[in-house]
């Protein structure tokens, strides 16, 4: 019998705020999609940076579901194994001592952005609240998170923001110079804007950015929701910079496809708050822990890390077939599996109908704004699977090239 769920359903039931492709996926395994008339898709978008292991990896599946047969939640009135397994990994793995699980990029972020707070006014001044930020920056939707980031189309609308939010243009250490003072509590950044494009951080600006935070008593917060957890070719990016932030928000690939999202940092900021003062009835859930204790596992290996530049340089030299044949490209951005082919200029505002004619060619890819192709799949993608996607991009590519 025919599904009675429809893509026509969701037009009725769902919030007009999202316009889904026109198939509707329902099985996935490693980097191959199948809708519900079994058509096959290969996946370069891996559900938005989230699914770094592929749809259905086993290790995931048996973590899950050993953890089903034991423990689903508790709340934040107890804690639980899982939780604090995970906890250690991260703490083990980068600058940070303590951890705050949380749902999602936006909460992440959102704990990031009140700790700062919090802490500079607990131990310097009441005025100390100022938050700069940068132009295109996405930190959420929560309504702290969707002000601080750079993008007036997702803030504006919904009446009075949150106050003293300054936001200058990326990778410009003169204007972080300009706004920067004793008023600040702190700056947050992505070391590779996603959202906004895939501008990856100069060195020079983030050191110049860490120097101005010591000088000035500001916390340094690097929301890696996007760029972290192997995505660019190291555990988080940050230690590709030898740049250390005070808080680092996870999520996205953090689950590896179950919804989770941590904020670190370090004992002494952490020693500010006190039971009460932030959390979540799910944060810590022992599910999306257990499934994130075995995401880390498998992310945080040699293999795994080191296959990551192999396969964008897989990925840019077939870019670079179809540029030859097409020259729709003008560059390519950001770094590992966070790929962004900017379009030529003829071909701005069009990144839409890109991706929308690559679903019709059966692979699935992203955009990053109205001009960058964004391609964020499975971190442990095969050459074969590339190789196939790449083929059926080759025809989308003409298809719109030619229409
Ligand atoms: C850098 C960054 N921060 C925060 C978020 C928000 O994450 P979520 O959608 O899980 O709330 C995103 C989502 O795309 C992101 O890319």
């Amino acid at each position: 019998m025919k599904s009675q769920i429809t893509r026509a359903l969701f037009d009725k039931v769902i919030l007009p705020i999202y316009a889904p492709a026109n198939f509707i996926p329902v099985k996935g395994k490693g980097s191959r999609v199948w809708d519900q008339n079994g058509e096959e898709y290969i996946d370069f978008a891996g559900g938005i940076a989230v699914n770094a292991l592929g749809h259905c990896h086993p290790k995931l599946v048996q973590a899950l579901q050993q953890q089903s047969e034991k423990l689903w939640h508790v709340s934040n009135v107890f804690t639980n194994e899982p939780a604090l397994q995970l906890a250690q990994k991260l703490i083990d793995n980068t600058f940070a001592n303590r951890v705050f699980f949380a749902n999602s990029g936006a909460e992440a972020n959102e704990a990031a952005l009140k700790l700062a707070r919090h802490y500079a006014i607990e131990k310097y001044s009441p005025y100390k609240t100022k938050i700069i930020a940068f132009y295109q920056a996405f930190h959420g939707r929560t309504f702290f998170t969707v002000s601080v980031g750079g993008q007036a189309k997702y803030s504006d609308g919904f009446g009075p923001k949150p106050a003293d939010i300054i936001h200058i243009p990326f990778n410009d250490l003169n204007a972080v110079k300009a706004v920067m003072d004793d008023h600040t509590c702190a700056v947050i950044l992505e070391p590779v804007q996603g959202e906004g494009g895939l501008t990856s951080a100069t060195p020079e600006f983030l050191q110049g950015v860490r120097k101005l935070c010591n000088d000035y008593n500001a916390l340094l917060i690097f929301d890696e929701v996007q760029c972290g957890m192997g995505r660019t070719g190291s555990l988080f990016t940050y230690q590709q910079y030898n740049v250390i932030p005070d808080i680092l928000t996870s999520a996205k690939a953090l689950g590896g496809g179950f919804p989770i999202s941590a904020m670190l940092t370090t004992e002494e900021i952490a020693s500010i708050m006190h039971p009460g003062v932030h959390g979540t009835t799910y944060g810590g859930n022992p599910l999306a822990c257990a499934v994130g204790c075995a995401a880390f596992d498998i992310i945080n290996t040699p293999e795994v890390l080191a296959g990551i530049q192999q396969r964008r340089a897989i990925f840019i030299e077939q870019l670079e077939n179809i540029n030859d044949k097409f020259k729709v490209f003008r560059e390519y951005r950001g770094k590992g599996l966070l790929l962004g082919a900017e379009l030529q200029p003829q071909f701005h505002n069009k990144a839409r109908d890109f991706l929308n004619v690559a679903a019709d060619f059966k692979v699935m890819i992203l955009n990053a704004g109205p001009n960058v192709l964004r391609f964020t799949p499975s971190l442990i993608i095969t050459e074969d699977e590339i190789n196939e996607g790449m083929v059926r991009f080759t025809k989308a590519v003409e298809k719109v090239v030619n229409s």
